[in-house]
């Protein structure tokens, strides 16, 4: 495909989204129907997709609309490149600029030069102070792919030297003693030997940094409340823990059984209605559902559909998650608590309130990770009774 006929593409899959189906079933709704378009056309193809989630609104301001057409005008002028070159009308290119679309593009508020939702802005200011700008920059731009090496199995030299035979150059991270950053060919990752073999996961350097935070120690028993897919689960695993993955949607964790065989650690599943039999645990972990304003860079759409009401009703649950926690653990356990959010309210502000009705916990471990670290931005405090 031609580099404009690849633009039309995401124009079309753009529409689709926008009138409400998923980004991710949309991209494969059309690769589907146009089943001419080779790997690397799908993989240019996504990107625009995702670099247009990911710029929204300042695209939409830039190029004078907000439908796929007018997006991805503005996406271009963001990126400087003149959309003429592209919307040529050519083959399968979208057809050239009208007179109109040749002057359009309006002069940004802050919000939408940050591609923030204007009523989130004040929440990033009180949380970011003055690095708000910086952070919601670094959320408008892709994210690094980072692997975490399982080194329960190999160090991570080794893994390096294992992934550059595959062709997959990477270099160590300081967020993480097991990060190691992909620096070329992240696409051949999932087929590597490091990959196939358990050596290496794909996981945020800083998601990791939060696993590291909580200084485990090995045989410590472990129960993740909120294990989802098991990324945390794993890298807990991983340093030594004896770990029960929990999901009030035990579906989320199906994929837990194989990939941790594939790390080749056991990871036991405790669905809600079993949760008492495992008993109690030194540590009670919770990643709880939050806005995911860390990781926007990753899942962009998150940004667009979080409201008002969806941010209280988080609210509700994280407060709701955190006071589960206590009657899980030990007497002397510990308490974790981490959210992939950079907003106060559901990190520091959530975990003050849990101590103002449980005034026998106190704050012994807390970090805050920036995307400006190079990872995803997350919140991570461990408490214990005092
Ligand atoms: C941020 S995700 C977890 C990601 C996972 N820890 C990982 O590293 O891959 C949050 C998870 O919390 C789960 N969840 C939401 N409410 C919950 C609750 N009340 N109790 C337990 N889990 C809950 C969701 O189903 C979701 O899978």
């Amino acid at each position: 495909m031609t580099p404009g006929a690849r633009v039309a593409a995401a124009i079309d899959i753009l529409d689709d989204h926008l009138s409400g189906t998923p980004a991710e079933q949309a991209l494969t709704g059309w690769a589907r129907k146009h089943r001419f378009a080779g790997s690397r056309d799908r993989a240019a193809i996504r990107d625009h997709v995702f670099d247009a989630l990911r710029r929204l609104q300042s695209s939409a301001g830039l190029g004078g609309g907000k439908n796929g057409r007018a997006i991805m005008i503005g996406l271009l002028r963001g990126f400087g490149i003149d959309p003429s070159t592209l919307f040529t009308g050519e083959g399968h290119a979208p057809a050239v600029l009208t007179d109109w679309e040749q002057v359009s593009g309006d002069g940004l508020s802050r919000a939408s030069r940050l591609d923030c939702p204007a009523w989130l802005l004040p929440q990033f200011d009180e949380s970011l102070g003055d690095q708000s700008d910086d952070v919601l920059e670094a959320l408008r731009h892709r994210a690094p792919v980072f692997l975490r090496v399982n080194i329960a199995r190999i160090s991570r030299q080794q893994a390096q030297k294992l992934l550059t035979e595959d062709g997959i150059d990477t270099r160590p991270h300081s967020l993480a003693p097991t990060a190691l950053e992909v620096l070329k060919n992240p696409r051949k990752i999932n087929g590597s030997r490091a990959f196939l073999d358990g050596l290496v996961e794909l996981q945020d350097a800083a998601s990791q940094a939060v696993v590291e935070a909580l200084q485990i120690a090995p045989g410590m028993r472990v129960l993740d409340y909120c294990a989802g897919g098991g990324g945390k689960a794993l890298a807990l695993a991983a340093l030594g823990a004896e770990v029960v993955a929990h999901d009030i949607s035990p579906a989320r964790m199906k994929d837990i059984p194989t990939r941790a065989e594939r790390a080749g650690c056991k990871i036991q599943i405790a669905t809600p209605d079993r949760l008492a039999r495992f008993g109690t645990f030194d540590l009670v972990f919770a990643d709880a559902p939050c806005s995911g304003s860390g990781s926007w860079r990753r899942a962009p759409q998150g940004k667009w559909l979080m409201t008002p009401e969806r941010l209280s009703d988080l609210l509700d649950v994280q407060q709701s998650v955190l006071s589960q926690l206590p009657a899980r653990t030990t007497a002397d356990g510990a308490i974790a608590y981490a959210t992939c959010s950079v907003l106060r309210v559901e990190n520091r502000v959530q975990v003050d309130r849990f101590i103002e009705n449980h005034s026998e916990y106190g704050i012994e471990v807390e970090h805050s990770f920036s995307p400006l670290d190079g990872g995803d931005g997350f919140y991570v405090a461990q408490l214990r009774r005092m």
